[in-house]
């Protein structure tokens, strides 16, 4: 009877909860913005509707398709107008567990995140959030769902609404279960093939990527949350970050100079985590991202550079692109021919298949 009622707790937990998929830990869900069911399908609403952009042409599902697990398969993002971005779409399937979002970390919760590609000139291209919120107010289907997300009357729309529903539908978009899951911590010694099984050793001992992907003892979040500089992308900033750094120096130090036309934005793009700190030691850095369904969001890295995972070993086992920033946890691996393909074989176990969705079908909450 007890061990009935425990085993009910723990299948439906104190309501919100989906129980947490294998291998992941229960989302955090911020104080001020709890989940309710109408909330989240206002965010899945703003997250597909492209009336959400300057010319009707980009929504969210734009770069962020669910048929592609969340990513849009190019090296760098392309907004309105075709305009190319500098940097590479991440999947946004378990960024809920992030502490900080975009690779350089430079917003603090999906909340806020969700409001900067809206006005960024060459993703949605809007001036302001105000055509957004006027949808909010006047279209019919929106009112309600406003109305019932969050019980006050559509007139009172601010942008905060907008990141906060947004927020919710991305805290549903949670994707566990894979092969390396069941392995480690459903007990299911087939899960993995000899091959992943010598990579996932590989991974935490020669290859040391669990220094920074981290595993853990209940849950595998594979990233450390912290930024480093591997080098990636380093080449475009080469002989030019001094310059660079002395214009950002002048700019804060109340000179007008715009340290930002100092360089185009591709370059200026690879001073990575230097561009939120300020920070000298800061140059290069990029957030770790997770691995979770790496096979599925090719290419690789903040700048896309990287086509296939292979490469991506191959990158590691160079010791990275030398740069004065090196992170000294990268260095030459001297793998052979058998451990970089154990190691892929092992990176092809972090992906849960039914994480991707059809053209045109957009995952409700629980389905994954
Ligand atoms: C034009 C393509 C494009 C559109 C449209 C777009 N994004 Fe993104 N998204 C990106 C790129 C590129 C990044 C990484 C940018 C960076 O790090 O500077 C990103 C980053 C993110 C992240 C952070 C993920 C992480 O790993 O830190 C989230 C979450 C996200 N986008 C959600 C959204 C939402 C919500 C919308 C709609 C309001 C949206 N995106 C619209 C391209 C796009
Ligand atoms: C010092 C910390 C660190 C170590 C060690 C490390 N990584 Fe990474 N990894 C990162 C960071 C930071 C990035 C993002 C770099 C960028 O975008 O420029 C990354 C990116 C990646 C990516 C691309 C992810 C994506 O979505 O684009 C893969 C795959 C990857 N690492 C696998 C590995 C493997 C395999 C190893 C071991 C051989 C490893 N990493 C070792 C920090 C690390």
């Amino acid at each position: 009877m007890i061990k009935a009622f425990i085993g009910w707790i723990i299948l439906f937990g104190p309501m919100t909860l989906m129980a947490a998929p294998l291998g992941l830990p229960e989302v955090t869900v911020p104080a001020d913005n709890p989940q309710s069911a109408a909330k989240i399908e206002l965010g899945k609403q703003l997250f597909f509707d492209k009336r959400l952009s300057a010319d009707g042409t980009v929504s969210c599902a734009s770069c962020h398709q669910p048929e592609r697990a969340f990513t849009d398969g190019r090296p760098t993002a392309v907004g309105i107008r075709g305009q190319v971005g500098p940097r590479n779409a991440p999947t946004v399937l378990n960024a809920a567990f992030y502490t900080s979002l975009f690779h350089d970390g430079r917003a603090d919760s999906l909340e806020t995140q969700a409001l900067g590609p809206l006005t960024n000139p060459i993703e949605h291209g809007l001036k302001n959030t105000q055509p957004i919120l006027a949808l909010l107010r006047n279209d019919p289907d929106y009112r309600r769902l406003f109305q019932s997300a969050f019980g006050e009357a559509p007139e009172k729309a601010q942008p905060e609404h907008i990141g906060k529903a947004i927020a919710s539908y991305e805290r549903t978009l949670v994707c566990g279960n894979t092969p390396f899951d069941r392995f480690l911590y459903g007990g299911d010694e087939t899960a993995l093939s000899e091959s992943a099984q010598r990579g996932l050793r590989i991974f935490r001992r020669k290859g040391n990527c669990a220094n920074c992907h981290e595993i853990g003892l209940n849950h595998s979040l594979f990233t450390d949350n912290r930024f480093y500089n591997l080098g990636v992308g380093f080449e475009r900033l080469k002989g030019k970050f001094t310059q660079f750094v002395s214009a950002y120096k002048q700019a804060t130090a109340g000179n007008q100079t715009d340290p930002a036309a100092v360089y185009n934005e591709r370059e200026r793009s690879e001073l990575g985590r230097f561009l939120v700190t300020g920070e000298v030691a800061d140059i290069g850095k990029f957030r770790t991202p997770t691995l979770r369904n790496i096979s599925l969001t090719g290419p690789y890295m903040h700048d896309g550079s990287q086509k296939t995972l292979e490469d991506v070993v191959e990158y590691y086992n160079q010791g990275g692109e030398k740069n004065p920033f090196l992170d000294p946890a990268i260095y030459p691996l001297h793998l052979t021919e058998q451990e970089k393909a154990d190691l892929v074989e092992f990176l092809n176990s972090l992906s849960n298949p039914a994480c991707l969705f059809r053209p045109g079908r957009f995952p409700n909450p629980g389905e994954i």
